[in-house]
């Protein structure tokens, strides 16, 4: 293992009707005036605005409503979150959604506390946090990306094409609420994508140095493992809890830091989605879908151990009569093959995209990470998606 200092200052209260039990208890010392941030409408049809406005209104705050926060949220929707905080004074915001509502009321919790353009200062480039951000509280209503338990918050600036995330301590949310049953109304081609989501996360830490024994390569083999096994029964029964909160606890997880400790990490077939995302507005899970394959065929021969032990642990591949190059195209094609069973797309063109053209201006718009099996070039990048295409 290698050295790390780990801290992770969420409260996280977990299971069902745990919203119901603790929600007022854990508004007390945020003032009166709060910020109520959400989607577009889920939480209207399923009763979890109707829940959590109750609890509001029976715990005397003033509730400001900010609806309408998109997949894929915008600055432009940060800056709108901004001018409700700071015209009503909100002492906290809280966040009722998924991803995409998180990481809008971080990059809002951030916005409305200083004077500086959050975006330059903050997205565009690593910033130091010199003020403190205005408290941010979430209930979880989809699963996968684990904002909900870090102070990362991915944002797209639309007009400079830009999809970036930074992981900023000071913007953990001060509590999430996790209660599975809330996810119950997640339609399967949401709940595949959430769950690629984070099978994503992990096998990102997972394939990055080192790999030798170590307790949190041990750890994400579970974690892949739990998750690949329960996604199709979420899928098939919505209402399952044990899959639901499986599933819930794996998403948390997986970006609770934990298993990133002492790994190096590398999240570039994170960066190649973020650009298609800011070129196309592709749902997060899907385009890491169609990513992750043909990434993984380019790099593998360069972290050929890791990837043979992937087919033979997290797929149950026997090695037996087996190269270990043939192991890791196995594991390749096992994971492949998954993506198709859960209705995940596996070309760009199935995502929607219908021309190749833009591929080159976005294979040079990536971010090029360094924790990897192998260091892309933007080149490599344009050929992956070049592959991707169909
Ligand atoms: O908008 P509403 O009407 O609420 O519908 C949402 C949305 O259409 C729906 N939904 C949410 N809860 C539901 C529900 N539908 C039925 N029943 C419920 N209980 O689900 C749809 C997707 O929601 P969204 O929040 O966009 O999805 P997700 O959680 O996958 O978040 C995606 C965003 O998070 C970023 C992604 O890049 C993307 O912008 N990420 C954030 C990360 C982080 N902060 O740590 C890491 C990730 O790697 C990722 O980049
Ligand atoms: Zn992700």
């Amino acid at each position: 293992m290698n050295s790390f200092i780990f801290e992770n200052s969420t409260k996280v209260y977990f299971g069902k009707g745990c919203v119901r039990e603790h929600l007022s208890e854990a508004l007390k010392d945020c003032g009166e005036d709060v910020l109520l941030a959400y989607g577009n409408g889920s939480i209207k049809k399923n009763g979890i605005y109707g829940e959590i406005m109750d609890i509001l209104l029976r715990a005397k705050k003033n509730v400001i409503e900010f609806p309408g926060i998109m997949p894929n949220p915008t600055y432009a929707k940060v800056l709108e979150g901004k001018r409700l905080v700071r015209e009503h004074r909100a002492g906290l915001i809280l966040g009722v959604g998924g991803g995409s509502v998180m990481d809008c009321c971080k990059a809002v919790s951030m916005a409305a506390a200083t004077r500086k353009d959050v975006w330059e200062e903050y997205w565009e480039k690593e910033g130091v946090i010199d003020f403190e951000p205005i408290p941010v509280g979430v209930v979880v209503t989809v699963t996968g990306t684990g904002s909900e338990v870090n102070g990362d918050s991915v944002i797209t600036h639309e007009e400079k094409k830009i999809k970036t995330g930074r992981d900023y301590r000071a913007c953990n949310p001060r509590f999430a609420m996790l209660d599975p049953e809330y996810t119950y109304t997640v339609s399967p081609a949401q709940t595949a994508a959430g769950g690629f989501d984070m099978l994503s996360h992990v096998m990102e830490t997972y394939f990055s140095a080192p790999d030798g024994e170590n307790l949190s390569d041990a750890i994400s083999e579970a974690l892949m493992k739990s998750i690949i096994k329960n996604i199709p029964i979420a899928m098939e029964e919505p209402e399952n809890y044990e899959a639901r909160s499986n599933l819930m606890w794996a998403s948390s997880l997986a970006e609770l830091r934990l298993i990133k400790l002492g790994k190096k990490c590398d999240f570039e077939a994170h960066q190649i989605e973020h650009q298609l995302g800011a070129f196309t507005d592709c749902s997060h899970g899907r385009g890491l879908a169609v990513i992750h394959p043909a990434y993984y065929r380019r790099i593998c021969s360069c972290g050929l151990d890791k990837f043979a032990r992937f087919a033979e642990i997290v797929w149950e591949i026997p090695a037996e009569g087996r190269t270990k190059e043939e192991m890791a195209q196995e594991g390749i094609r096992a994971l492949e093959g998954f993506i198709r069973r859960i209705g995940l797309p596996t070309t760009l063109r199935e995502l929607g995209l219908a021309d190749k053209g833009i591929l080159k201006t976005i294979a040079d718009s990536c971010a090029i990470n360094t924790g990897g099996y192998k260091v892309l070039t933007k080149e490599e990048i344009r050929e992956i998606l070049e592959v991707c295409f169909e």
